[in-house]
């Protein structure tokens, strides 16, 4: 019998239900210390817990991984393994997270914040000053601009993938102005190449980025891309840290040119004092953006799903890596 090991921690018959009754689901404890023979595995979300379990594990033929990021698993197990991702089970939760952090840079909420622990109904009026000093938007505005709109923004999506789409189709009620990016240009919608990115930026009022970490995607938003930007533009990091040049963004920060909203950061996690916590016009939260409490139930979906194609032989939705 096809022996499936996942993390202990999400053993619960809810979480279990859509697998294939003819396999065995091996839990795997987290301070597990014994060799284990299991020839699928699903790994922790949290690289380093998976990776102390990894030593442990023979016999694995297929990784089921929970997350949409896979990066460090190739390394781990090698070529002879088949990798798949949890693409699809970030896509509510990462496009939810997208879509808050642009309302929130737009309607000043971490001012706000701010004003209500410290309890000073008058702070309100650096709204005002913040307004006009990100946007450059010098014209004599009466009553002051508190907030901004999200409608009718123009909003440049670079990637167009699972969550991408997904981003796009909650954006709808918005009537933004979409441009979209992706490896490769295409119709129906129109999509750009990356190569076009450049080109693209001058105009973007929202920039989004959810897209994978990978050696061409570094630094793909850097210093030029960041002095592309229009002034007051708002770049939105909801994919990994490594595809934003940091040192350029906290310069491009300071200067206040522009904002930021990051759920990812380089490094990560993001140390004590590092000179990103305390930039302008800034929102971090820290790599919470895919964590719901509907994650492990989707992503486990995603996993069964993914397993039911493998063992009916049928061609795998995530695969990442197959095995040489
Ligand atoms: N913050 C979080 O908690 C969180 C949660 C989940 C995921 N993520 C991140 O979000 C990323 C996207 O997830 P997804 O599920 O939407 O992935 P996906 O369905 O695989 O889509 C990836 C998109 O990125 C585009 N792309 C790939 N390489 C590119 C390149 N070199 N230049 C420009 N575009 C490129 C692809 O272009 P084509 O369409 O042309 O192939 C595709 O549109 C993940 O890789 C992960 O790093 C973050």
């Amino acid at each position: 019998m096809l022996r499936v090991g996942y993390p202990a921690v999400l053993q619960d018959a809810a979480l279990l239900r859509d697998f294939p009754a003819d396999v065995e689901m091996v839990p795997l404890a987290d301070g597990l210390d014994q060799i284990m023979e299991i020839d699928v595995w699903i790994p922790d979300p949290y690289p380093t817990r998976a990776l102390r379990i990894w030593p442990w594990l023979r016999g694995v033929r297929l990784v089921l991984s929970l997350m949409a990021g896979t990066e460090w698993i190739p390394g781990t197990v090698g070529q002879h393994v088949t990798i798949c991702n949890g693409r699809g089970a970030h896509n509510i939760s990462t496009a939810e997270w997208t879509v808050s952090a642009m309302l929130a840079l737009l309607k000043h909420l971490p001012l706000f914040l701010d004003v209500q622990r410290t309890g000073v109904w008058k702070r309100r009026f650096e709204a005002s000053k913040e307004y006009v000093s990100v946007t450059g938007d010098h014209r004599p505005l009466y009553p002051p601009v508190m907030v901004e709109e999200l409608t009718g923004k123009r909003v440049l999506l670079v990637g167009h993938g699972a969550i991408g789409k997904e981003i796009e189709r909650m954006l709808e009620p918005f009537h933004v102005e979409m441009t979209r990016v992706a490896r490769t240009a295409r119709k129906d919608p129109d999509v750009h190449a990356v190569s076009e990115l450049d080109s693209l930026l001058p105009k973007a009022e929202v920039v989004v980025l959810i897209l994978p970490a990978q050696e061409d995607t570094r630094g793909l938003i850097g210093r030029r891309q960041l002095e592309l930007m229009p002034q007051g533009a708002l770049l939105v990091n909801a994919a990994r840290g490594p595809i934003v040049d940091t040192d350029a963004l906290v310069e491009a920060l300071h200067s206040g040119r522009i904002r930021a909203a990051l759920d990812v950061t380089e490094p990560e996690p993001l140390p004590d004092g590092h000179p990103l916590w305390s930039c302008p016009n800034l929102l971090i939260t820290p790599h919470v953006a895919g964590s719901s409490p509907m994650f492990a139930r989707r992503a486990m979906g995603v996993a069964a799903g993914e397993l039911r194609r493998y063992l009916e032989g049928k061609a795998l939705q995530n695969a990442v890596q197959l095995a040489v």
